[in-house]
């Protein structure tokens, strides 16, 4: 007999709740400065991507309103179709002088630029390799080309290699995030820059995490890592984290976006970002590149919090970006302390499998120049008392996670 659909859902939800991985949707009633306002409970916000604070900037909202005034609230139509108004031509210009590239192309979300570029430049027969830990869109911009995708042990440039040559003749791409989204280390890019050029592959970083946070005038880990538009042809950022807005880009030679205008599906078909939120951008590149004081405040904010951490035994991953992972290990215990944080008044999701490996589950601690010295106090407290309280062992499940993430690369290979 066929299996019945929503049947199969119900088994795989009721698994899901058995095992604590249950997702929750909550609702922000409201937003204080740092505070988030949930369930009628004012909570402190270490959950938000909104690195630089620019989210409820004035010079942002004022952009917007006025291009929402001028052009409209909505696009219309896709790019192609008429949906490409003067606040896009301009961001599109601005992302491009910021990160030293030729040209770059607007993408509605980060997810689609993923999808596009890379089931633009890739089919069947040709090879991808990525990190393992690299962003979910990433990996399934390759399975949607349907080239061969090949996952190297993380950060490890031997790996990828490895993997390079086990199709030395196919076309190849390879992958990176530039910023890890959930462990918040840095890719180890010139090297993986030198690997390409020796192998004849492309290099494509997803900077989503690095842009606004990392190099010069927030230029990204690319720029950080001073790596030409040669060395990386394919650059992707997002608009949604440090700049506060949303949407995203490819940027790279006239060549290569010429080539996603007629072949990113992501890009074709559909309706253009509205112009207002293009608006805003131009105002949040403005302000991420000029306010380096964002950038002191906030590298200023991660040492606190690592020494903060290691003066009270919390063990942390290697991270000098603002994602500060606390890995524990268990994901019920994962969800035990972020429930406590919560009862303490501060905001701190648990992220657990399929987000992040089994046994890798962890909370994730995102710091933004919005915060106070005082602010990272009391989440340094809250946290050494609520995983205290939890019996977690951080330091044994730090290195558990890491034994198991060599486990699991191994079989990769
Ligand atoms: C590394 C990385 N790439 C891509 C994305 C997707 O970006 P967006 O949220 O704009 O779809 C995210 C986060 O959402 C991310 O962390």
């Amino acid at each position: 007999m066929r299996e019945d659909l929503l049947e199969r859902l119900a088994h795989a939800q009721a698994a899901r709740a058995r095992d604590a991985l249950l997702r929750r949707v909550r609702t922000v009633d409201s937003i204080e400065g740092a505070h988030v306002v949930v369930d009628g409970r004012r909570l402190l916000d270490f959950a938000s991507n909104d690195y630089l604070g620019l989210a409820r900037h004035p010079r942002l909202v004022e952009a917007m309103v006025r291009a929402a005034r001028e052009w409209g609230v909505g696009a219309s139509a896709a790019h192609l179709l008429g949906g490409h108004r003067e606040p896009h031509a301009a961001l599109e210009s601005a992302l491009a002088r910021w990160t030293g590239r030729e040209r770059a192309l607007l993408f509605s979300t980060g997810y689609m630029a993923n999808l596009g570029a890379v089931s633009a430049l890739l089919a069947r027969g040709d090879l991808c390799v990525q990190d393992r830990l690299n962003h979910a869109s990433l990996l399934d911009a390759a399975r949607l080309a349907g080239c061969t995708l090949r996952r190297y042990v993380h950060a490890d440039v031997h790996s990828a290699a490895r993997q390079l040559a086990t199709e030395a003749r196919a076309p190849a791409l390879l992958a990176t995030d530039g910023v890890f989204s959930m462990d918040g280390d840095v890719a180890p890019l010139r090297a993986l820059a030198a690997l390409c050029n020796a192998e004849r592959a492309c290099l494509m970083v997803d900077d989503a995490h690095g842009l606004g946070v990392l190099g010069a005038e927030g230029a990204g880990s690319v720029a950080e890592a001073e790596l030409s538009q040669r060395e990386v042809p394919v650059l992707m950022g997002t608009l949604g984290k440090a700049l506060g807005v949303a949407g995203a880009f490819v940027a790279g030679s006239a060549a290569l976006i010429e080539a996603l205008v007629q072949g990113a599906r992501s890009f074709v078909y559909t309706t253009a970002m509205p112009p207002a939120l293009a608006a805003a951008t131009v105002a949040a590149i403005d302000t991420a590149r000029f306010e380096g004081w964002r950038r002191d405040r906030l590298r200023a904010l991660i040492a606190h919090f690592r020494s903060g951490a290691a003066a009270r035994g919390i063990a942390l991953f290697e991270s000098r970006t603002p994602i500060q992972p606390v890995v524990v290990g268990d994901s019920a215990r994962a969800l035990a302390i972020s429930e406590r944080l919560r009862d303490a008044g501060l905001h701190v999701p648990a992220i657990r499998p399929p987000t992040v490996a089994r046994g890798h589950a962890r909370l994730r601690v995102a710091l933004s120049a919005q915060h106070a010295e005082c602010e990272v106090e009391r989440l340094l407290d809250a946290l050494a008392h609520a995983m205290n309280a939890s019996g977690a062992r951080d330091e044994t499940a730090l290195a558990a996670a890491r034994e198991s993430d060599a486990c699991v690369e191994r079989d990769d290979e």
